[in-house]
């Protein structure tokens, strides 16, 4: 290809791209799409009407979002020839669920202000309101985010965390997202919402660390319960409540983990070890400080920017324009 030609793509291909650092803030869209926000809440609620779960499915998002690249809607962009997506990643695979309510969300919004609001951005704002709609806090969510034009499969199985991790590898994990041991137990508690699948657990209930035994940190009745719903070679797709009252954001979450009711290895041992365990009593006997340090861990993980250059997609599932190198090679 000649050096013309590559550098007339580079050039066509930086005008429909814009790099990342643009300093998030709240009130973005004040001018550009004053309903946004409303719009987002909007086709939540109505998603939550509809299936009551879809609310917390569609809050993980951010999480598995932010961690791989930073908050740039990587995770919704779908496989192409050219590029695996994070969509089949270990964690996401048959996991992940809800995508329909963004691209709801982003059909709304493209009729009223179209090519402005950012996917990266919905996810962000969607988060925030599938914990107030579930009886949470509320916070003023900082926007102004650009959507990836590439996603990566192998950085979402290299970096997301399995239900099988302890809480010093949990620690270590947050810690490199500047995110502190306090940010990390308030986070687990977005677990206050939503199922997870007999997948995730069989390992602990029948087999725990090859011991060929349980998890001696389930509580007896409890394990009764998870047994009949998780029967050794049953179908690991059932699911079950990650808490006791799975459709509120309160610190239930926190209460079971003190009682041993921890639906999965991950939350269950940060009851376990003790540098964990003094957040998780904290919050179990006090929800306003689990609201609190829960906001601040939110804002914190919502802050994470790769500081690539990205888009505004007008479908969150493809990249409007192909990145360089892409281009350049095909
Ligand atoms: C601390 C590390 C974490 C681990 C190891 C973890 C792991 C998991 C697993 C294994 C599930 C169930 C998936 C399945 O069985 O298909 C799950 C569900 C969920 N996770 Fe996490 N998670 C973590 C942190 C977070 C964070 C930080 C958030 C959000 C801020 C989050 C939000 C959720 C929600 C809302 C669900 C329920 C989703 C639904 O019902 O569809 N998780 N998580």
């Amino acid at each position: 290809m000649s050096s013309l030609l590559a550098a007339f793509l580079l050039l066509t291909s930086l005008a429909f791209t814009s790099a990342s650092t643009v300093p998030l803030r709240p009130g973005f869209y004040a001018d550009t799409c004053p309903e946004a926000e409303f719009i987002v809440k909007d086709v939540m609620w109505r998603n939550m009407m509809r299936e009551p779960r879809s609310v917390a499915s569609v809050m993980r998002f951010q999480f598995h979002d932010c961690f791989v690249n930073g908050c740039d809607a990587s995770l919704l962009l779908d496989d192409t020839p050219n590029m695996l997506g994070e969509k089949l990643s270990l964690s996401n695979i048959d996991s992940l669920r809800s995508y329909e309510v963004i691209d709801e969300v982003k059909e709304e919004l493209e009729k009223v202000c179209p090519g402005t609001v950012s996917c990266a951005d919905i996810v962000i704002m969607a988060a925030r309101d599938a914990v107030v709609l579930s009886g949470g806090p509320r916070w003023e969510v900082k926007l102004g985010r650009v959507d990836s034009l590439t996603a990566s499969q192998e950085d979402s199985n290299n970096i997301m965390p399995s239900p099988r991790a302890n809480a010093s590898l949990l620690i270590d994990l947050f810690e490199r997202f500047n995110l502190s041991v306090k940010d990390m137990v308030a986070l687990s508690g977005s677990h206050s919402i939503g199922q997870g699948r007999c997948f995730s657990i069989v390992f602990r209930l029948y087999n725990q660390s090859g011991s060929g035994k349980p998890d001696p940190a389930i509580e007896p009745k409890y394990r009764e319960k998870l047994n009949k719903l998780c029967p050794l070679g049953g179908d690991e797709s059932v699911t079950g409540d990650l808490d006791a009252t799975p459709t509120t954001f309160d610190n239930r979450y926190f209460k079971d983990l003190v009682a041993g009711r921890g639906f999965l290895n991950s939350d269950q041992t940060l009851h376990t070890f003790p540098e964990t365990r003094k957040y998780v009593i904290l919050f179990s006997i006090d929800q306003q400080a689990f609201f609190n340090a829960f906001v601040e861990g939110m804002i914190k993980m919502g802050d994470l920017q790769s500081g690539r250059p990205g888009e505004i997609r007008s479908n969150c599932r493809m990249a409007n324009s192909r990145p360089v190198n892409v281009l350049l090679e095909s």
